[in-house]
């Protein structure tokens, strides 16, 4: 079975990964570049791929992970600072999804349709507290 683990090794031993990510997400939709106008990237990367671990993990079954994506749900709620509405998530995946296919030598449709399980298993659960 293909796991988005092995792919997500794969694409974070390359350096150039979370860049990526960051080009073809801000560039998905007129919606989301001006919410990251303040931030700084340097710091915002590291989080991001923290996020991308955490969703493998909450997968996989793991406790600490849940409580991870419970901070980011609230954070990113309406009641957090950030709030996200949940129909910009579909930008997100479709960004994560088109940069694994970029980085991912092995990439296949199993390694997408796995990925795509797990992500949205993880969306579904921060944006379940918006
Ligand atoms: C499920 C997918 C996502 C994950 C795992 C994720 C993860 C994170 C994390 C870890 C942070 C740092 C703050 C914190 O820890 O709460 C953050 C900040 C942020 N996220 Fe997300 N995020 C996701 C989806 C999105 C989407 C769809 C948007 C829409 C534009 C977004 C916009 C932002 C913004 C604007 C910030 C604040 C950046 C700043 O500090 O200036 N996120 N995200």
């Amino acid at each position: 079975m293909a796991e988005p683990k092995d792919s997500f090794g794969r694409c974070v031993a390359k350096p150039k990964f979370i860049d990526r990510f960051y080009e073809i997400f801000l560039a998905s939709s007129p919606e989301i570049k001006p919410r990251f106008a303040h931030t700084d990237f340097a710091k915002q990367k590291d989080l991001l791929q923290r996020g991308l671990t955490m969703m493998v993990m909450y997968d996989g079954g793991s406790e600490t992970a849940k409580m991870t994506l419970d901070r980011i749900g609230e954070s990113h709620s309406r009641r957090g600072g950030i709030n996200i509405p949940p129909n910009l998530y579909r930008f997100w995946i479709e960004s994560l999804i088109k940069t694994i296919s970029e980085f991912d030598p092995k990439f296949s449709p199993e390694v997408e349709s796995a990925w795509r399980h797990v992500i949205q298993k993880g969306v579904d659960y921060i944006t379940a507290k918006y």
